[in-house]
C-alpha cells in the first residue's frame, strides 16, 4: 500500500530505493514516522552503490534510447514506447538522487533538502507516466530499458568535486535537456489529440524548471565559482557535455526561468557534440 512504509533517516530511505527491486518500493515517499519529509541530517559516512536493484521486468541494460519519430506518434503503441522511455528516465532520476544523497553526506544541508524534495517530485513523475501507460494498455517493462543515466556514475565518482559533477550531470545536462524534450513531446502528443499525455509532459516540464534552478543555484556555491557557465564547463564529466544539455528545439524562456545566465544559455545553444578527432574526447 502506498505511503505506509516510513523511515528513520534519509540514508535508510535512499538504501530502500536503491536496494528494493520492485517499482512500488522505489516510489514510497521519503517520510518519517510523523508523516513529515525526512530531515537532511546524515550519519556522515559515504555509501557508494554501483547499480540499483531492479526486478527482471524493469531491469536496465547497456544502451541508449531511440525514440519513435514524432510523425509516428499517431499510433498509440508508439506513444506508449515514448512514455515508457520517459518513465524509466524518471525512475533512474529517483535512483540517482538517492545515490547522490548516500554518496555525498558532506553536501550542505540546504542542498540535501533540495535533492530530497526533487527526488520526491521524480517519484511523482514516474507515477504520472506509468498511470498514462496503463491507460494506454501498456506498462513499464514492455520494452528493453536503458541504463543511460547510470552510465554517468563512474564519471561523477572520478571527479574531485563529486557534488558539483552530480549537479552538472543530473540537473544541468539531463534535466536541462528535458526542458526541451518535454515541450517537444507535449506538442507532438497534442497534435495527435492525446491531451492526457500532453498534460503529463507539461507538468514534468514545469517541475523540471525548478530542478534545473536548484542545480544551477548550488553549482556555483559548491564550486565557489562566480559564473555558472565556468563551473559547468569545468565539472561536467566526460562523456557528457553541453551538447547533451539540449534537444533540437531549444527553449530559452524555460532556461531563463530556471535562472541560467545568458552566457550559459548561449554556451549550451552553440555546443557541438564531441568529434572522434577532438582531443578532449579521449581523456
Ligand atoms: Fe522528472
Ligand atoms: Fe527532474
Amino acid at each position: 500500500m502506498r505511503g505506509v512504509h516510513t523511515f528513520e533517516s534519509v540514508e535508510e530511505f535512499c538504501l530502500h530505493v536503491l536496494e528494493s527491486p520492485d517499482l512500488e518500493s522505489k516510489l514510497v515517499p521519503p517520510r518519517g514516522p510523523d508523516g513529515g519529509r525526512l530531515g537532511e541530517a546524515s550519519t556522515g559516512k559515504p555509501i557508494f552503490i554501483d547499480r540499483p536493484a531492479r526486478a527482471d521486468l524493469i531491469q536496465i541494460r547497456n544502451g541508449s534510447d531511440k525514440l519513435p519519430h514524432l510523425h509516428e506518434l499517431e499510433d498509440p503503441h508508439a506513444r506508449a514506447v515514448c512514455l515508457e522511455r520517459f518513465a524509466n528516465h524518471e525512475l533512474m532520476a529517483v535512483e540517482l538522487f538517492a545515490w547522490a544523497l548516500l554518496a555525498y553526506p558532506e553536501m550542505p544541508a540546504g542542498l540535501r533538502r533540495g535533492l530530497l524534495h526533487v527526488l520526491e517530485e521524480e517519484q511523482g513523475h514516474v507515477r504520472l507516466y506509468v498511470d498514462r501507460l496503463n491507460d494506454l494498455g501498456s506498462g513499464l517493462g514492455q520494452n528493453q530499458l536503458s541504463d543511460y543515466f547510470w552510465q554517468q556514475v563512474p564519471g561523477i565518482r572520478a571527479s574531485t568535486n563529486g557534488p558539483a559533477a552530480f549537479l552538472c550531470v543530473m540537473g544541468l545536462t539531463l534535466e536541462q535537456a528535458n526542458l526541451d524534450f518535454s515541450l517537444l513531446y507535449r506538442d507532438a502528443f497534442r497534435r495527435h489529440e492525446d491531451e492526457l499525455s500532453a498534460a503529463a509532459m507539461h507538468e514534468v516540464h514545469l517541475d523540471e524548471i525548478g530542478h534545473v534552478r536548484l542545480a544551477a543555484r548550488w553549482l556555483t556555491k559548491v564550486t565557489n565559482a562566480e559564473r555558472d557557465v565556468d563551473a559547468y564547463a569545468e565539472h561536467v564529466p566526460y562523456p557528457l557535455s553541453a551538447a547533451r544539455a539540449k534537444g533540437r528545439r531549444f527553449d530559452v524562456a524555460a532556461r531563463r526561468r530556471a535562472g541560467l545566465s545568458e552566457d550559459f544559455i548561449d554556451y549550451v545553444r552553440h555546443a557541438r557534440p564531441y568529434r572522434k578527432t577532438d582531443p578532449s574526447a579521449t581523456r
